[in-house]
């Protein structure tokens, strides 16, 4: 058996003992795969995580950067009361129709609302609703969009998190890529960068976590905000 293949049958292990893998998640995948998107979602485990993070904070208000499919946004949608809300921005509008189908059946429409656009014109704007008080703060924001840019995605969503609040960054490890400083790799760079942006960041504190896996090895940085 090859690392890879441990790593995969781990997290079968992992999945089957505690992670719930219902038929709605199920479906989310098997139309996401069925539209063309990539199979590039979070598994099942670190979609458990995501949630149970949005739990610990009691999450109300989410805010998620690359919906794809919507099976992130499923798991975390599941983490709010009823009253809740989640906002999930994507820039491509076939994936936006794909997920909004999966996050109906999931029966959570009500509390999502799908934002198609590009993230960085769609934050300012969040932001701009919270400075004019549209809008709370958000509990817990999760950025899984186009790596390149996760330190300006970090920069803004910090402007929209409560203290005690926590950002989630995902693919920041890059198979232990972030380590090479002269990388060209655009997503490499740009978790260098993030790490560097939060470094110097006294309003969080933060870690990175590697990760293996059915997704191979890579890492996801949690942050908390500051009080
Ligand atoms: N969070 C999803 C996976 C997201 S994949 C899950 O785990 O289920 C990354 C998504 O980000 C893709 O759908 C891609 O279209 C979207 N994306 C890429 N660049 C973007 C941008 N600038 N603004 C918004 N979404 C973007
Ligand atoms: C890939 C994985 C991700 O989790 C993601 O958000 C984007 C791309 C990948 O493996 O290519
Ligand atoms: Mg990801």
């Amino acid at each position: 058996m090859s690392e890879r293949q441990r790593w995969t049958a781990v997290d079968e292990y992992i999945t089957a003992a505690l992670c719930e893998r219902d038929e709605v998640l199920e479906a989310a995948l098997a139309a996401s795969d069925a539209a063309g998107l990539p199979a590039i979602a979070v598994s099942p485990a670190q979609g458990k995580l995501i949630y149970l993070l949005a739990r610990l904070v009691n999450a109300r208000r989410i805010l998620e950067i690359g919906t794809l499919g919507g099976y992130s946004t499923i798991w975390l949608a599941r983490a709010l009361p009823p009253d809740g809300q989640l906002i999930t921005v994507e820039y491509e509008p076939k994936h936006a129709d794909v997920a909004r189908a999966n996050i109906a059946k999931a029966g959570l429409a009500d509390r999502v609302d799908v934002r198609i656009g590009d993230a960085l014109d769609t934050l300012p704007r969040l932001a701009g609703e919270l400075a004019h008080e549209h809008a709370e703060p958000f509990d817990l924001v999760f950025i899984d969009a186009d790596k390149a840019r996760n330190a300006d995605y970090f920069t803004w969503s910090l402007r929209l998190t409560r203290p005690g609040g926590v950002i989630i960054v995902d693919n920041v490890v890059r198979r232990g890529e972030l380590i090479d400083a002269d990388s060209v790799d655009p997503g490499v760079r740009g978790a260098r960068r993030l790490h560097e942006v939060m470094a110097a960041e006294s309003r969080v504190s933060a870690t990175t976590i590697q990760t293996v896996g059915a997704k191979g090895y890579d890492g996801f940085t949690i942050a908390i905000v500051e009080q």
